[in-house]
């Protein structure tokens, strides 16, 4: 009778933690309230002349026997067509410090082989130049975040650049660019004035990079009138907020003779710097750790923000996270210089986490840059000679295209809590958007691992009456796309049930979903 008992209240503990574990959460759509825009530039992307991100990812040669389109891999072209890369920022990253642009133009097999000092020390062979660039550009659908050499380069150097890449006139510039094959200005939305000055860009302090700022923002001009172009000056490492400072209050004092459009802030999840974390085979620690690490964005956001704020309460400056993902350690048997790294399911629900704070914070923050494109860091594509793998983050930004250029809906969500060891997270995340069509999407992740979440989705003055689209679920935290298994990682359809002008979902444990609601 005792043993009875005892069974019966463990069998009434374990319905107990059942419902509480399925208990829907609530969360309420302000479908009629309307936010900032999501601009589309928040899912940009960044490629580095930085291990294999150029040459063999994007660059292989006309004469290569891998498909591709004037020495352009088709099949990256079109992977990225699909996720409406809407800026690529190159040629680096540290490198642009050292980038000469001239030796990247002209006929192929006389361009010089010149070093990466940064990566690896390998030769650089420039045949991926400003050309071959844009041609890239006009393949993906993309536009171009050019980064000038504000480091080891001149004014003079920036400002023939930018001539021989936007003037329509006549100028010997001009007709060299002709010559190379392109008569028309090629279009440049952005252009980066130096990287990290405060690092490998010339380890300035924020004083010194303003007085080059002003001079290479005067000199470095769009010539391009059908086109314009917005300057990014550097701004903070990660929390150091003296270049935010000194960068704003020159831009606030600043002369008719130079201006800029945004600041830039480079973050990554990494912990600890040398980064150490492995890109896989970790287990549940290691996954609560990074992603605690990755939701420190949002403190950064609101610390640069409320800087901006008292500069430009207007917010014309926008935040332009233009380097961030999670960096870890190099994968075993590859150059250290190459950052080689394995994208996992941890590395979608990041992704996911990530995107989420910048359009909370769309307001300020409208332009953003995942480090880096392919094969390097938080990589979208891995390649290996004729293969190619989409990454988990992939999916993610594919499955986010719906946001670009929507207008933020406010959501209520009492998100819970995921509890690992000492290890405090929102258990839920999730941000609305409201569709130039008219349409209403919600991407929500669920980032306990253990645990799936019952959603019961409530719209302000609507009733729904369908609510579907896609997930991405893995077998484990860890789990990877490869070349012999490319689908482990990969959307499925996702189906809301719909009763009562409700939306029930069920969120499978570290998840993300998008959904459009009707
Ligand atoms: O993305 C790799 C490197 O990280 C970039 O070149 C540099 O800007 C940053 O430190």
């Amino acid at each position: 009778m005792k043993i009875f008992r005892t069974l019966l209240v463990g069998a009434a503990l374990l319905v107990g933690t059942a419902f509480a574990a399925d208990d829907p959460v609530k969360l309420g759509i302000d479908a009629g309230k309307a936010g900032a825009k999501i601009d589309r530039n928040l899912f940009g992307q960044f490629a580095e002349h930085l291990g294999h991100g150029i040459y063999g990812g994007i660059w292989v040669g006309a004469d290569s026997n891998i498909p591709n389109t004037r020495g352009i891999r088709n099949d990256v072209v079109g992977a990225l067509k699909a996720i409406k890369v809407p800026n690529i920022r190159w040629p680096g990253g540290c490198f642009a410090d050292e980038y000469h642009w001239r030796k990247g133009i002209g006929p192929a097999n006389q361009r010089p082989a010149t070093l990466n000092p940064n990566w690896g020390g390998v030769i650089e062979p420039n045949t991926f130049g400003t050309h071959e660039f844009m041609d890239f550009l006009q393949q993906v659908g993309s536009e171009a975040y050019v980064s000038i050499n504000l480091g080891s380069g001149t004014p003079a150097e920036a400002a023939d650049w930018l001539e021989y890449m936007t003037t329509p006139l006549p100028t010997a510039l001009a007709k060299e660019r002709g010559a190379n094959g392109h008569p028309e200005p090629f279009n440049v939305s952005f252009l980066g004035i130096g990287n990290e000055a405060w690092g490998c860009g010339g380890s300035m302090t924020p004083d010194t990079y303003v007085d080059h700022l002003k001079v290479f923002a005067r000199y470095a001009r769009n010539y391009n009138a059908a086109h314009p172009m917005k300057k990014i000056a550097v701004g903070p490492d990660g929390g150091d907020t003296g270049y935010t400072e000194a960068v704003m209050k020159a831009w606030k004092n600043k002369v008719w003779s130079w201006d800029i459009d945004g600041i830039s802030l480079h973050s990554y999840t990494v912990v600890k710097w040398p980064p150490a974390f492995k890109a896989t085979g970790f287990g549940e620690d290691e996954y609560a750790t990074i992603l605690k690490a990755t939701l420190k964005m949002d403190e950064l956001v609101k610390t640069h923000s409320a800087i901006m704020d008292s500069y430009d309460p207007q917010k014309k400056i926008a935040l332009v996270v233009d380097e961030w993902g999670a960096w870890y350690a190099p994968t075993p048997g590859t150059d250290p210089g190459f950052l080689d790294q394995q994208n996992s399911q941890r590395d979608a629900v990041l992704a996911a986490l990530n995107i989420n704070i910048f359009a909370r914070h769309a307001d300020r923050v409208r332009m953003a840059n995942i480090a880096q494109m392919v094969n390097v860091l938080q990589a979208m594509i891995f390649t290996d000679g004729p293969k190619m793998v989409l990454t988990p983050t992939y999916h993610v930004f594919r499955m986010y295209v719906p946001f670009q250029d929507a207008t933020f809906v406010p959501v209520n969500l009492d998100a819970g809590t995921y509890k690992h060891g000492d290890i405090e997270l929102p258990r839920l995340d999730a941000i609305a958007a409201r569709d130039a069509a008219g349409k209403l999407w919600l991407a929500v992740t669920n980032v306990d691992p253990t645990r799936s979440a019952s959603l019961e989705i409530d719209v302000a003055g609507t009733k729904p009456r369908r609510a579907q689209g896609e997930t991405l679920a893995a077998p484990k935290v860890d789990s990877v796309n490869s070349f012999a298994a490319p689908s482990t990682v990969v959307p499925k359809p996702l189906t809301g049930r719909v009763a009562g002008g409700k939306v029930a979902l069920t969120l499978a444990p570290a998840s993300v979903s998008v959904v459009s609601i009707e």
